[in-house]
C-alpha cells in the first residue's frame, strides 16, 4: 500500500465532500473497519509502518473534523437565508437627549472657569433640603401641597441649593461648584410645569466675594450659553438663604434686547435667583460668616432649552417622540 497517496487521496475527497452526509461516506471509505488503513493497521508487525500509519489516520481525522465544521456552518448560514453579498441594514444612530446636551454644555462652561461639578442627592433631608438654607418652617415650599415627601424627614429635592449644604459640610473653602440634575415639585403638568424638571446650581465661597463677581460669573455664562455679547440685569428679589438676593436676566439672544416675541417684547429674559449666601447658611455648615463670602445661583435647564430653541411646550421633552428628539 502506497501510504502518501491513499492519504493525499482521502484528503482531496474530503474537501470534495458537498454535504455532512457525503463526507461520512468518505469517513467510511478511509477510516472504516474495512478501510484500506484499518486493515493495515491490524497487519502491522513493525514500529516504523506503525507510526506512519497512525500519521496518515491522524491526519485524515483531523481533515474530516475541519470539513464537518465547515459544512456545519455553511448549513446554519442556508437556514437562515444569510446572503453575505447583500448590503448591511443601516442601524439608526441616537442621539443624547436635548436636556442632556445643555446640561453637559452647562458643565463644561462651569469647568472652563475653574469649577468643580458636584453631584447633589435627588433624595434629600427636610434639613439639607430647607433648615439648613435658613428656609423657615413656615415657608410655603415646605407644605406637602407642594413638595413630595418620602417620610416626615426625608423628601424628592425641590432644588439643587441642597447640593451647597452637602459640599460645603464636605469641604473647606475656597469652593467653586455647580450642581446640576433633576429636581421635583407637585406642580400639576401644563405646558409651562412638570413635577420634574432640572436646575443647574452655582456656588463660590472665598474672601470678599461680592456681588460685582457673581454678575461677572453670569454674564460669562449667559454668553457662552446664548452666545453674543449678553448683558444681565439685576431685580432685587428675597431667597431664604441669600442676602441680598436678585433675579436676574439677560438681553434676549434672540433680538439683542430690541424686543421680540421670544422676549415677550421685553428684550430680556429671565433666568433665575440668585444673591450673596447668607451668613446663617455658613453657620449651618459650620463656616465662619465674619471669614467667608459667597454667591449663589440657580435656574432651570429645561427652561434655558425652551428659550434657546423657541420651543412651544415642556411636555415635549417627557413624551419621548422622536421625531421631536431627533431634531437636536
Ligand atoms: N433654589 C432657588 C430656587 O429653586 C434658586 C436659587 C439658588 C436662588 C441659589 C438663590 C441662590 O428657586
Amino acid at each position: 500500500m502506497d501510504a502518501q497517496a491513499l492519504q493525499t487521496e482521502a484528503q482531496s475527497a474530503i474537501s470534495r465532500a458537498q454535504t455532512l452526509s457525503e463526507l461520512e461516506a468518505v469517513r467510511v471509505r478511509y477510516l472504516g473497519r474495512k478501510s484500506e488503513l484499518k486493515l493495515a493497521l491490524r497487519e502491522v508487525r513493525d514500529r516504523e509502518t506503525g507510526m506512519t500509519l497512525n500519521a496518515i489516520r491522524t491526519a485524515v481525522e483531523e481533515a474530516l473534523e475541519a470539513r464537518e465544521r465547515e459544512l456545519e456552518a455553511a448549513a446554519v448560514q442556508l437556514d437562515t437565508d444569510f446572503d453575505p453579498t447583500l448590503p448591511g441594514e443601516r442601524i439608526e444612530r441616537g442621539s443624547l437627549h436635548l436636556i442632556t446636551q445643555l446640561r453637559r454644555r452647562i458643565e463644561d462652561i462651569f469647568v472652563g472657569m475653574g469649577y468643580e461639578v458636584y453631584d447633589g442627592r435627588e433624595i434629600e433631608t427636610v434639613w439639607h433640603n430647607y433648615d439648613a438654607l435658613n428656609q423657615p418652617e413656615a415657608h410655603p415650599s415646605r407644605d406637602p401641597q407642594d413638595t413630595f415627601y418620602v417620610d416626615g424627614d426625608t423628601l424628592l429635592r425641590t432644588h439643587t441649593s441642597p447640593s451647597q449644604i452637602r459640599a460645603m459640610m464636605q469641604q473647606e473653602p475656597p469652593i467653586y461648584l455647580v450642581s446640576l440634575g433633576r429636581t421635583y415639585r407637585r406642580d400639576a403638568l401644563d405646558a409651562t410645569h412638570t413635577p420634574v424638571f432640572h436646575q443647574v446650581e452655582a456656588l463660590a465661597v472665598d474672601r470678599n466675594i461680592t456681588l460685582g463677581d457673581l454678575r461677572g460669573t453670569m454674564e460669562t455664562f449667559a454668553n457662552a450659553v446664548f452666545g453674543g455679547e449678553r448683558e444681565v440685569r439685576m431685580r432685587t428679589s428675597y431667597f431664604p438663604f441669600t442676602e441680598p438676593s436678585v433675579e436676574f436676566d439677560v438681553t434676549c439672544y434672540l433680538c439683542d434686547g430690541s424686543g421680540c416675541a421670544v422676549c415677550k417684547h421685553s428684550g430680556w429674559i429671565e433666568m433665575g435667583g440668585a444673591g450673596e449666601v447668607d451668613p446663617n447658611v455658613f453657620v449651618a455648615v459650620g463656616y465662619d460668616p465674619e471669614e467667608w463670602t459667597g454667591f449663589a445661583f440657580g435656574l432651570g435647564i429645561d427652561r434655558i432649552a425652551l428659550l434657546r430653541h423657541g420651543l412651544p411646550d415642556l411636555r415635549l421633552f417627557w413624551e419621548n417622540d422622536i421625531r421631536f428628539l431627533e431634531q437636536f
